[in-house]
């Protein structure tokens, strides 16, 4: 997401809202059909063009000034996404394709940042195909890569949705690249506050809590909603795809609850 749009705040949400009322499903499409494929993550890691996208992208990003999105983002996003799927029992295919669109979600990044997320789908339809990648297994991870930004994205599949949590909770003092904290803008301050995240996924209460350690001294919490609130609703609505709740807790507080 933009900063301008970031900032945006509350007349954001409200956007988010009506585009959350007009794209209310009529009903369930039907289960494409189409074979399953055998690539793995490990052979998406092992393409010369994702490893030279993503590096890019990091390279491109930090130019103008955005926290670090490169492989340490690419694999740990990877690596909730795989988590979230598997905590809730899904079938091993799912949670592989959940991490292969937890890898590859913000390549895009290194043509613009604009529309990354729908530019790195389309950048991903030639390399996963070249792999030998199924057309179905394909739809599925273009989906979740075009959906995974606020603007215009909706959890339309449970491996989308389970990349949208994993993508938001990645808020730490790691992706802070400035290194002097008097030239920090709102994300940087929110992000460097940040001293440990973690998405809890608790499969018996069907809930997904990201639970925050922050530094107040750095950034306090309304800092911390002043730019992610947007992303929350978008959490909000992924934990309800997967047919779970979204918490919040910051420095063991429960600060956000929301009922599905
Ligand atoms: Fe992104
Ligand atoms: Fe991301």
């Amino acid at each position: 997401m933009s900063r301008a749009a970031d900032a945006a705040g509350q007349g954001h949400i409200e956007e988010l809202g009506r585009d959350r009322k007009e794209a209310r499903p009529v009903g369930p499409a039907p289960e494409p059909g189409g074979r399953q494929s055998s690539v793995s993550l490990a052979d998406v890691q092992a393409h010369e063009g994702v490893q030279t996208f993503i590096a890019l992208a990091d390279r491109h990003l930090g130019q103008i000034g955005y926290t670090e999105h490169g492989f340490r983002h690419a694999g740990l996003v990877s690596k909730i996404s795989y988590n979230v799927l598997h905590r809730l029992g899904f079938e091993e295919r799912d949670k592989e394709l959940a991490a292969i669109s937890g890898y590859l979600h913000d390549m895009g990044n290194f043509v613009s940042r604009s529309f990354h997320s729908q530019t790195g789908a389309t950048i991903t339809y030639d390399l996963l195909r070249e792999l030998g990648m199924s057309y179905k297994e394909v739809g599925l991870i273009l989906a979740a890569i075009g959906n995974h930004e606020e603007e215009f994205g909706h959890p339309v599949n449970a491996i989308g949705a389970a990349l949208i949590v994993a993508d938001k909770s990645d808020v730490h003092r790691s992706r802070v690249r400035a290194k002097d904290p008097t030239l920090f803008d709102i994300h940087d301050r929110v992000n460097y506050a940040v001293e440990r995240s973690f998405l809890r996924v608790d499969a018996p209460h069907r809930t997904l809590t990201l639970e925050l350690t922050i530094d107040t001294e750095l950034a306090d919490v309304m800092d911390y909603f002043e730019i992610f609130l947007s992303r929350m609703v978008m959490c909000r609505r992924a934990a309800e795809y997967l047919e779970c709740r979204f918490k919040i807790d910051i420095n063991g507080e429960r600060v956000l609850s929301t009922e599905s």
